[in-house]
């Protein structure tokens, strides 16, 4: 198969996320002053806004009738559509964004309690959206509109009490002969005859040295580092630093450099070791594209902010504005409502570390010293919520909303504890429960079954250990995550294993997640909960995209400390999969339910 573009980013950033992982193990160990320093208001910040804002937005995905290829028009218009420089450029000449107000736009970004922006001060079509010297091919001297933006949000945005940050591409031109990478082949076929060290001495450095010297920003946000060398990404790293030696840099800086991780359209399904910050688009495009109307729901942004911040990481969502100079109606609807919805909770976001607990059923943690935030996503309907692995003394929980009502709490052995709750969620989206606790919080991340509450424990594939030889059981897919499973389990010496404990005896429904089809439908696999095994066999579930929760048994599990489930191959046919396996369920039996 031909990788596709985003493919090659999602690759691209695995690439760059696991290259710096010697690094991380340094940055935990021995963490560096200067960096701690200047990562304090970016960590407090935990949400921000992305904005992919050029001359595309004049196209606006269309381009002669060419037929839209799904996902990368918007600001890849020009490579999609393999506009030729002499067509593209003359879209500078109609780029007039007059309806543009920057105090507008800071106002936008503060009610939906985002704390910074970062913009794209140049793409890969290589327009520079702000006034430059280094290259004519510029907002100001190349458009009617003639103004510089940047200089705007630059004195708007502190008045919001926002921070500013540009995207630059630094590697990718579409528009210089001498840019590679990903570079303007319908143009400049010859790769023989490009010079990188021309492009990046001639444009993009320079062009980095103005953005740092007329706007100071808080941040500089890379994008794919392809072809330059560490000593590259170093002086990158200098002539930011030594304008403003406080400003943020990601990853995609190159070689290891940089200040966190960047994972695009996706949430790491465990927590990363070094600071991290979830790229991801509103609709499906990052520059406006006037055919996309597949928004993202105010809820699922706010679930994913509590997942993303439960994590330790921040949420840079994106928008792409029009190219008249507006944040699209739907999109400012969208944000309003998350804004309200932090307006309520934002204690529980801003400034939260990542929680300690093992991956909870109902939702996701965050803390604070003293209190414990748990974002309760799925409201238990028997009135009481189960809290694993936590070794702190609680002292009082009340939810966020109703601060004067105290909850009932009590330990469960010795480190659970449950919390009596009202039988209704006051917030669908999120309620948040706040516990005040005795010191700093500590849990133990055992994966815990609740043997108290309503909602099903899930044993998601990326929680198992993955014992065997066989190197491609590893591979997750990152594209649709409620389908991301075990790949090519053809080895039958290769299984799955959870370390689990549950401080009470109690009984569960346990179903298999998985799809499968063709060959793999007979496959048998032996299912073990501590010294009880139960035999499978695979079932056809339709496509290999349809995943199938499947019933197992009703089974009694003792309580326990210490214990393991696992899910071992029985027979494999040749040439098949045992399945695509995705994760176990448990679901407790309720005294109502049994009835
Ligand atoms: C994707 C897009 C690119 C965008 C980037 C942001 O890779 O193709 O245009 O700037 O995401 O991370």
């Amino acid at each position: 198969m031909k990788p596709t573009v985003n493919t090659l980013f999602a690759i691209t950033t695995v690439l760059i996320l696991s290259f710096t992982s010697a690094g991380i193990t340094a940055e935990k160990d021995n963490p560096d002053p200067a960096r701690e320093q200047r990562l304090q208001w970016w960590r407090e910040a935990r949400f921000g806004m992305f904005m992919h804002w050029g001359i595309y937005a004049v196209p606006a995905g269309e381009w002669k009738g060419v037929e839209k290829q799904k996902d990368l028009w918007g600001e890849w218009i020009m490579e999609r559509a393999q506009i030729p420089v002499s067509e593209y450029e003359p879209i500078a000449k109609v780029f007039n964004p007059v309806k543009l107000n920057a105090a507008e736009w800071a106002k936008i970004i503060r009610q939906s309690g985002m704390k910074y922006l970062v913009i794209t001060a140049k793409h890969c079509d290589g327009f520079a959206m702000f006034k430059s010297a280094a290259s004519r091919y510029n907002i100001v001297d190349a458009t009617p509109f003639a103004k510089d933006p940047m200089a705007e949000l630059a004195a708007a945005l502190p008045k919001d009490g926002l921070r500013l940050g540009f995207y630059y591409s630094h590697c990718w031109d579409w528009h210089e002969p001498d840019a590679l990478g990903h570079d303007n082949r319908w143009d400049f076929p010859d790769r023989s005859k490009k010079q990188v060290e021309r492009y990046l001495r001639g444009k993009s450095m320079p062009q980095v040295k103005e953005l740092v010297n007329q706007y100071h920003p808080s941040v500089i946000w890379f994008d794919v580092p392809s072809d330059i060398t560490r000593d590259q990404s170093a002086e990158f790293v200098n002539i930011i630093r030594s304008v403003v030696p406080d400003c943020i840099i990601n990853d995609r800086v190159g070689n290891g450099l940089g200040d966190y991780g960047t994972p695009e359209q996706y949430i790491p399904r465990r927590a990363p070791a070094r600071d991290f910050e979830v790229c991801m688009t509103l609709n499906g495009h990052w520059g406006f594209d006037r055919n996309d109307h597949q928004w993202k729901s105010a809820d699922q942004v706010i679930a994913m902010l509590a997942e993303i911040a439960g994590k330790g990481g921040n949420f840079l969502l994106n928008v792409g504005p029009t190219a008249e100079g507006l944040i699209p109606e739907p999109a400012q609807k969208i944000l309003r409502e998350v804004g309200q919805w932090l307006e309520a909770n934002g204690e529980s976001i801003y400034g939260t570390q990542a929680g300690p607990l093992p991956e909870c059923p109902w939702g996701w943690c965050t803390v604070k010293p003293g209190k414990v935030y748990l974002h309760i996503l799925q409201w238990p309907s028997n009135c009481r919520l189960f809290v694993p692995g936590l070794k702190n003394n609680v002292r009082s929980a009340h939810l966020l909303s109703q601060p004067a009502n105290d909850l009932k709490t009590e330990r469960v052995g010795d480190r659970n504890w449950l919390v009596q709750i009202p039988a209704q969620a006051p917030d669908v989206r999120d309620s948040v429960l706040v516990l005040d606790v005795d010191g700093k919080p500590e849990a133990d991340r055992t994966l815990t079954l609740d043997p108290l509450s309503s909602v099903t424990t899930r044993l998601g594939c990326w929680l198992a250990e993955i014992h065997g030889k066989g190197t491609k059981i590893k591979n997750l897919s990152l594209e649709t995550r409620n389908n991301d499973h075990i790949q090519s389990w053809t080895n039958s010496q290769d299984w799955l294993e959870w370390s689990f404990c549950t401080p009470l005896p109690a009984t569960y429904d346990v179903k298999i997640v998985y799809s499968a089809t063709g060959k793999s439908v007979g496959n048998e696999f032996v299912f073990k909960i501590g010294e009880k095994e139960i035999t499978g066999s695979v079932q056809d579930t339709g496509g290999v995209n349809n995943f199938k929760e499947i019933t197992i048994s009703r089974i009694a599990v003792p309580k326990t400390e210490n214990s393991t489930i696992s899910i071992k191959p029985k027979s494999i046919a040749g040439g098949s999969s045992l399945m695509q396996f995705h994760a176990l369920t448990f679901c407790p039996v309720t005294d109502q339910s049994k009835k």
